[in-house]
């Protein structure tokens, strides 16, 4: 599984990448709030930062306009994947990007049948949201099970990109699921390093080494 970081702040990305073990970044207006800047204006910078597939969402709400803002976005590099929500238009425009070679990552999928329609339409991600349908009781996991397995049957090109991750568990259970890749935030990104036993370890490694001097 490909670990993708799942933020808009460029120290963060600068950060994980030089550790060599990040193939991708996804972006989404909130992160982007977050940080107080626009996807123009950050694109570019993250696209120099990772080799990797970068995802820039539209806003706009209708096929059409989505479609614009896309051959924009996706002018600015070619590692630019345009991520578009889940709804009618929305596939419309994966369609007709799809026929333009734009590269698309349909975001907000909370279930199997959201995701065979985007395949469908000829979408290169999907991105089902683990965490939120956690949040509300039902099993995000399951979700990227039952749609790996389909792909699977089907033999659908589309890659399952597991996203709102929010823990350890998250991750694990989405490699185990057959996710293609975990979009993770930084925090749990920076959990994966650690265990207190490499810890201890480290510091008994170097106690022993100092007394042999
Ligand atoms: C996915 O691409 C989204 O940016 C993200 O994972 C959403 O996560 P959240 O539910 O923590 O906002």
């Amino acid at each position: 599984m490909k670990i993708f970081i799942d933020t808009a702040n460029i120290e963060e990305i600068k950060e994980i990448s030089s550790w060599g073990i990040l193939q991708g970044v996804t972006t989404n207006p909130s992160l982007l709030a977050k940080e107080g800047v626009k996807i123009q204006d950050v694109i570019t910078q993250i696209c120099d930062l990772v080799d990797g597939p970068i995802s820039a969402e539209v806003i706009s709400m209708n096929s059409e306009d989505m479609v614009m803002e896309a051959r924009q976005l996706a002018k600015m590099h070619k590692n630019v994947v345009i991520k578009i929500p889940m709804c009618e238009e929305g596939l419309k425009a994966v369609n007709c990007l799809s026929s333009e070679g734009i590269r698309t990552n349909v975001t907000l999928i909370f279930s199997v049948h959201q995701a065979m329609l985007a395949a469908a339409a000829g979408a290169d991600f999907v991105s089902p949201f683990v965490g939120r349908l956690d949040d509300i009781g039902s099993d995000g996991i399951q979700i990227i099970k039952d749609m790996a397995e389909v792909f699977r049957i089907y033999e659908i090109k589309t890659q399952i990109i597991g996203a709102s991750i929010r823990n350890l568990t998250h991750v694990l259970d989405c490699a185990k699921a057959g996710a293609h890749i975990a979009t993770i935030p930084y925090k749990v990104i920076k959990q994966m390093v650690n265990h207190p036993l490499t810890d201890v370890g480290i510091d008994k490694f170097l106690q022993d080494y100092n007394k042999s001097k």
